[in-house]
């Protein structure tokens, strides 16, 4: 069911690969509420996925834009408001890749050319993002601003590598840009923080179908959907929420207050 949260809103949506990414069912909720927007993603994404058919869907253009080049960012701030016809109201940050988990390489063998790229794409981004934004004036006042983020940032989980520190950098730049935006323009910054999902970013992730069962058993809700991960951040582009800003949220069926479970105790006991 459709509301009109985003009737008359402006924004720009990147990392949209394939159907299965969470910014393409994020385009799918912002367009069914109402909004206007373009979408962006890494020129060689646009070669491999399918993104066209999600423009189509959504009546949106995109603009190519490698999201660690600065120049590339500044157009996409240029040409969004220039498509969309006045300042933006939303931005999603949707982009997260790591070479060292992509090439299998052990967190105490780390490659640290590869280390530095992974914070480039995964977190310096956001960054850039905001910053080119700012340069611009190219964000509307109570605009909002959410980056996708995860719960590694907090915990170890072994195979999430040099993504944790990212996602650690990630969520600090909320904080410290959603205090300077704040104060410049009332332009609220957020990261959620989602369940683990089948996603390509997701299961390149070692052993990702232990660790989504694990996660998916150790909260009272469940996982959390893409979908659902959907609504949520609709909510946070929305007038509904415009006094949130600087914080990490969760998004994930619970699973983040739970120590253990009756189910994972049996399992274990089964084990012995
Ligand atoms: N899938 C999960 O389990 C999960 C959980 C929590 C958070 N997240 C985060 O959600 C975000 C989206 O990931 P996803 O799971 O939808 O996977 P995805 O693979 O569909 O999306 C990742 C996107 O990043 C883009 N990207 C990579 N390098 C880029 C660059 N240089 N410039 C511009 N774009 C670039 C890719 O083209 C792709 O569209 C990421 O930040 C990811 O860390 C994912």
């Amino acid at each position: 069911m459709a509301y009109g949260l985003l009737k008359g809103k402006k924004g720009i949506i990147s990392g949209a690969l394939d159907e299965h990414s969470l910014a393409w069912k994020i385009a799918l909720k912002c367009h069914e509420e109402g909004a206007k927007f373009v979408l962006t993603n890494a020129p060689v994404a646009l070669r491999m996925g399918t993104l066209q058919t999600l423009a189509d869907r959504c009546q949106a253009r995109i603009i190519p834009a490698d999201a660690t080049s600065v120049s590339d960012l500044e157009k996409v701030w240029k040409e969004s408001q220039e498509i969309l016809g006045g300042k933006i109201d939303f931005v999603l940050h949707s982009i997260g890749m790591s070479p060292n988990v992509r090439k299998g390489r052990s967190y105490g063998d780390l490659n640290y050319e590869w280390f530095l790229k992974t914070l480039d794409i995964s977190a310096l981004s956001f960054h850039k993002l905001l910053q080119t934004a700012e340069q611009q004036d190219a964000i509307a006042e109570y605009g909002s601003v959410v980056a996708l983020s995860y719960m590694a940032a907090q915990r170890v989980f072994p195979d999430y590598s040099d993504m944790s520190q990212a996602k650690v950098m990630l969520e600090s730049i909320a904080r410290s840009y959603g205090y300077r935006y704040g104060k410049l323009r009332k332009v609220r910054v957020n990261t959620v923080s989602q369940s683990p999902t089948r996603t390509t970013a997701g299961t390149g992730v070692g052993d990702f179908d232990s660790f989504y069962e694990y996660a998916d058993q150790m909260s009272p809700l469940g996982n959390a959907s893409a979908e659902a991960c959907a609504d949520y951040v609709v909510t946070l582009f929305s007038d509904l929420t415009r006094s949130v800003t600087m914080q990490n949220l969760y998004h994930d069926g619970g699973f983040s207050a739970v120590g253990i479970t009756p189910e994972i105790l049996e399992r274990l006991k089964e084990g012995r």
